[in-house]
C-alpha cells in the first residue's frame, strides 16, 4: 500500500534506502562537496543521506508519507517539512512539536500532504548552523494527475555557501555576530542542485514547469529568465498566473514554479540580478518533433479568510544593527535548540526569542490577521508554520495579490497584513526565515485550539 508514496527524483540521480516495513527512511549524515567546482577541494559538510542537497524527496497530494529518520550526526538534529500543511506533531520543530532526536537516535515521521506543489525539508535545531552546512533537501508534491510528464518537471534547489580563501566551505565565520546583526550569512558561490551553472535541457516548443527553491540562510535572490510565467508561489499554484517581472525577489525558504517555453535552439539564463548578472543555469533547447498545449494547473483551494470576524495579531520587528533592542525582554529560550549562538539581537512585540505562552491563541477555523511592521533596518522573511496567508495589503495599500505564501519578505520601515484561516491545530511557529536572525530572537509561536472558540 505504501509502494510509490515516497520516491526518489531521478534528476539528482538518488536513491533512498527503503526500510524493511516499506517506510522511508532518511538520515542525517556527514556529507562532502566540492563547492568551488569540479576542480576545486572537498569541504566537509552534513547532509540528508550524506548528500548535499539531500534526495529529492517526491510524495503524492493526498497519499501518506511515512520516514524514518535516523541521526548519524554527533548533534542533534530534526526535520521540518517546510511549507506542508501537515499534523502539528509532524513539524519538526524542536520544544515546541517534538523532542530534537539526539546523536543516533530516531524518529518517525508521517503524513499526508494536502497541497500538490513545491517544498522543501531542512533541519529545525540550530538551523542557522545546519542548513548553512547543507542540511536540506528538495520536496515535490505530485498532483493526482501529473500536467507536466517528468520530462518536463524540472527542479533547482538554491544555496548560497560562503567559501574561504582555499575554496572551501568557511566554517570559521558560522556564528559571526556581524552577520547576524546585519542581512544574515550571505554567500560567495551560489550552486543549484550543488552545481555551479548547471545546464538543463528541455524539449523546444514544449511547456516545462522550473520549480526554484531557496534554501540560502539569508540571501533574496532576484531572479530573472526570459520569457518565463509565474505559475505557483510556496507550493501552491496560482488561479492567475502572470509574467515573470525582470527582478523576481526569491527570498529565503520561498519558492516559485515557473513555466517555460523555449524556443528552437534558444539558450536561456536563470540569473540573479541583485548585482552584476549571475547566471545560476543554463537551459538549452533541445530539437523536439512537436510542441505541446500548456498544461494548467488547478488553482490551489485553500479556505478564504473571514476578514470581518479576524483576530488581529501585531508582530512588530526590532533590533539588529541600527536598531533599537531597549526594554525588550529576554524569552527564556522555551527549550529551542535553535537560538543559543549570540544572545538577543531581534525581537517581536518586545520580546528576544520564544515567549512561554503563545502569541495568540485562537479557536480552530479562526481568521488571524497579521499585521507586520517591520522597525528594523534590514529586510526580513517572515515565515508562519502549518498555514498559507494572503497578502493583503504593503503600507495600507491593497496588493491585489491573491497568492498563497508560507514566507513574506517585509522591507526596511514596511508594514503588511497578511491573513489566513487557522484550521490546523496545535503550535505554529512563526519567524523570520533569515536563520541567523531566527536564531537570535526573531521567533514567536500560536496556538491553535482543537476547537472553534465559542464567543463569551
Ligand atoms: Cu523553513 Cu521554521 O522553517
Ligand atoms: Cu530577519
Amino acid at each position: 500500500m505504501l509502494a510509490g508514496t515516497a520516491a526518489v527524483a531521478g534528476s539528482l540521480g538518488l536513491r533512498l534506502a527503503w526500510a524493511e516495513d516499506g517506510v522511508v527512511e532518511i538520515v542525517a549524515a556527514p556529507a562532502s562537496l566540492k563547492l568551488a567546482g569540479p576542480q576545486g577541494p572537498e569541504s566537509a559538510l552534513i547532509g540528508f543521506d550524506g548528500r548535499v542537497p539531500g534526495p529529492v524527496l517526491r510524495l503524492r497530494q493526498g497519499e501518506l508519507a511515512r520516514f524514518r529518520f535516523r541521526n548519524l550526526l554527533d548533534e542533534q538534529a530534526t526535520i521540518h517539512w517546510h511549507g506542508i500543511r501537515l499534523e502539528n506533531a509532524m513539524d519538526g520543530v524542536p520544544g515546541l512539536t517534538q523532542q530534537a532526536v539526539p546523536p543516533g537516535g530516531s524518529f518517525d515521521y508521517q503524513f499526508v500532504p494536502p497541497d500538490a506543489g513545491t517544498f522543501w525539508y531542512h533541519a529545525h535545531v540550530d538551523s542557522w548552523s545546519q542548513v548553512s552546512r547543507g542540511l536540506f533537501g528538495g520536496l515535490i508534491v505530485e498532483e493526482a494527475d501529473t500536467a507536466f510528464g517528468p520530462l518536463h518537471d524540472h527542479l533547482l534547489v538554491l544555496a548560497d555557501w560562503r567559501l574561504n580563501d582555499q575554496g572551501l566551505f568557511d566554517a570559521a565565520s558560522l556564528g559571526n555576530a556581524m552577520d547576524w546583526s546585519h542581512a544574515g550569512r550571505i554567500g560567495t558561490v551560489l550552486t543549484a542542485n550543488s552545481a555551479i551553472t548547471p545546464d538543463l535541457a528541455m524539449a523546444a516548443d514544449q511547456a516545462h514547469r522550473l520549480r526554484l527553491v531557496n534554501a540560502a540562510t539569508a540571501r533574496v535572490l532576484k531572479l530573472t529568465l526570459a520569457g518565463a510565467q509565474v505559475i505557483a508561489r510556496d507550493g501552491q499554484n496560482l488561479a492567475n498566473p502572470f509574467p515573470m517581472p525582470p527582478k523576481f525577489v526569491l527570498g529565503p525558504a520561498q519558492r516559485v514554479d515557473l513555466m517555460v517555453v523555449p524556443l528552437p535552439g534558444q539558450v536561456l539564463e536563470l540569473a540573479e540580478v541583485s548585482g552584476d548578472p549571475l547566471v545560476i543555469a543554463v537551459l538549452s533547447a533541445l530539437p523536439s518533433a512537436a510542441g505541446t498545449t500548456p498544461p494548467r494547473l488547478m488553482p490551489a483551494q485553500l479556505p478564504e479568510p473571514d476578514l470581518a470576524n479576524a483576530v488581529l495579531v501585531p508582530l512588530l520587528m526590532q533590533g539588529g544593527a541600527l536598531g533599537r533592542l531597549k526594554g525588550v525582554e529576554v524569552a527564556e529560550m522555551h527549550a529551542m535548540g535553535d537560538m543559543a549562538a549570540t544572545g538577543p539581537i531581534w525581537a517581536f512585540n518586545n520580546v528576544s526569542g520564544m515567549v512561554a505562552e503563545p502569541l495568540a491563541t485562537v479557536g480552530l477555523g479562526a481568521t488571524i490577521l497579521l499585521e507586520m511592521v517591520n522597525d528594523t533596518a534590514w529586510d526580513h522573511a517572515i515565515h508562519v508554520h502549518g498555514h498559507h496567508f494572503r497578502v493583503l495589503t504593503r503600507q495600507g495599500q491593497a496588493t491585489g495579490d491573491d497568492a498563497w505564501l508560507d514566507t513574506v519578505m517585509i522591507a526596511p520601515g514596511e508594514s503588511l497584513k497578511v491573513a489566513f484561516v487557522a484550521d490546523n491545530p496545535g503550535d505554529w511557529m512563526i519567524h523570520c526565515h533569515m536563520l541567523e536572525h531566527s536564531a537570535s530572537g526573531m521567533d514567536t509561536w500560536f496556538r491553535v485550539s482543537q476547537a472553534p472558540l465559542t464567543a463569551k
